[in-house]
């Protein structure tokens, strides 16, 4: 059985959600490795409408079980909120959701933090979720964080006091309010502790398990490879891994057991939060795209910005990422436009580059350089077949195909999980092997 990542090429909302729901049921687990309730997951079929931020778009599947990472930060009480919501709405996770001991818990502190170190920032701030995640890592990192397993610990108290010890120091600096105090803090985590209980385990003893036994794993990535922290485009990023090497420290899989990434490319690009971006448009385009694409975040409700497809992002995700094939999403949202653009290069200080520069002043500066293709002006929407897409339409597809030198073997023309063609042929059959025909059944 073949285990695949599932990983954003661009700024984080490719539709990473959709295409996880569709073909998961090919899969016997789905788990999340990176992040925490930044992320915003939006799945859709019939007329049902769900938004997950931590738990594995896999859930809505009856039996698929569900994995939080290792590599995740969990704020408990937004991980209750969204298993209630589930809950009311139907789902049954009784024994199939599990969730990493070993995963650091989010306390309202880093969310404080965060909110704090943003307004300080001023003009330079990163635009971030306001979640904490930024300070839930980098507790994490400097190794003065509280992981899942700890919120039971009897040295509860003391753990928590040497984090605030620093949280106050940096707060008072800052000119922020006080803190939560500690006693209140612990009091929630001795309430997550019990609550939490039933779900926590050492994930990657079961994930290992899992792979002794047979059965396949998909990963679902939450951000996209430019918001990654170490390869996107810095400071303007997330604070975790979300590129597909995340998937395997991220759960405590080895890069052995994973076969393939599949990259979800939007068909234009948008981007929430500062930094830099540049095909982002300023004028009436980027405003259809918006309004067209609803472009609006499934976490924060903040407009998003909205551009051109740009290909040296694409192309420095798929280097990143190893991505064998594309899921390209929201292609009908371009159907009325006259000409579609495509950034193929930028052009910096003179000259042509083919790739992202390092250097944050540099991305800046740098112009797109756009190849102009007609658009198709007729409606796509649910259209399951490829050769029944209009000429145009084709042609975006195939040049995007060749500028990011990967084959695109999703076509999501619709929020639904219904309006996907899936092409076969390709690096996804691979992967789903005998499954493959049912996911275009269970597709509707
Ligand atoms: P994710 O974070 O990568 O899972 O993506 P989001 O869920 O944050 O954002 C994608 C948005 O686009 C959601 O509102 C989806 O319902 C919607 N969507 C996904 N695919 C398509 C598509 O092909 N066409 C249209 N019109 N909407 C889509
Ligand atoms: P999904 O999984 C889009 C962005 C924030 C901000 C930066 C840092 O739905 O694609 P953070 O709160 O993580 O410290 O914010 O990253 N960001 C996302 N943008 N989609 C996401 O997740 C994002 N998660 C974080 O807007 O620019
Ligand atoms: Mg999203």
């Amino acid at each position: 059985m073949a285990n695949a990542i599932i990983v954003g090429m661009q700024w984080g909302d490719e539709g990473k959600g959709k295409i996880v729901d569709l073909i998961c049921p090919a899969f016997d687990g789905v788990v999340r490795y990176q992040g925490g309730h930044n992320a915003g997951h939006t799945v859709r079929f019939a007329d049902r409408h769900f938004s997950l931020h931590l738990i594995p778009s896999g859930i809505l599947h009856p039996g698929m079980r569900c994995v939080l990472g290792n590599g995740m930060v969990v704020a408990p009480g937004a991980f209750f909120t969204e298993l209630g919501r589930l809950e009311e709405a139907g789902v049954d996770p009784a024994g199939r959701l599990f969730v990493s001991n070993r995963a650091h818990a989010l306390l309202p502190w880093h969310a404080e933090l965060d909110q704090a170190r943003e307004g300080a920032r001023g003009p330079r701030a990163i635009g971030t979720t306001a979640r904490g995640i930024g300070p839930a890592y980098e507790a994490k990192a400097s190794r003065h964080g509280l992981r899942l397993g700890d919120l039971a610990s009897d040295d509860l108290e003391a753990l928590l006091a040497a984090q605030l010890e620093r949280v106050r120091t940096e707060l008072a600096g800052l000119g922020a309010p006080e803190p939560t105090p500690l006693a209140e803090v612990a009091g929630l985590c001795r309430e997550w502790a019990e609550r939490m209980a039933p779900f926590l385990t050492d994930t990657e003893v079961l994930l290992f398990e899992y792979l002794e036994e047979g059965r396949s794993l998909l990963f679902e990535g939450a951000q996209g490879a430019l918001l990654d922290l170490d390869h996107g485009t810095y400071p303007y990023v997330t604070s975790s891994s979300s590129t597909a090497g995340g998937a395997c420290t991220g759960s405590g899989v080895p890069p052995t057991a994973i076969d393939g990434a599949i990259g979800v490319l939007k068909a234009y690009t948008t981007r929430v939060g500062a930094g830099p971006f540049p095909t982002e448009l300023h004028d009436a385009t980027g405003e259809y795209l918006r309004k067209r694409g609803n472009e609006f975040g499934t976490t924060t409700g903040r407009p998003r910005r909205c551009g051109w497809l740009d290909t040296v992002v694409a192309r420095h995700a798929r280097r990143l990422n190893g991505t064998g094939a594309l899921a390209l999403t929201k292609l009908d949202v371009l159907d009325e436009l006259d000409e579609v653009r495509v950034c193929t290069a930028y052009e910096l200080d003179g000259r042509e580059v083919a790739a992202p520069p390092a250097d944050l002043a540099a991305l800046e500066r740098a112009r797109p350089v756009y190849r102009t293709l007609p658009g198709w002006k007729r409606d796509t929407s649910g259209v399951l077949e490829f050769e029944a897409l209009p000429a145009a339409a084709r042609d975006y597809v195939a040049f995007i195909e060749e500028e990011v030198g990967c084959r695109v073997d999703l076509i999501s023309t619709g929020p639904r999980r219904e309006e996907t063609q899936v092409r076969g042929g390709g690096l996804l059959e691979e992967l789903l092997g005998e499954r493959f025909a049912g996911v275009l059944e269970e597709r509707g």
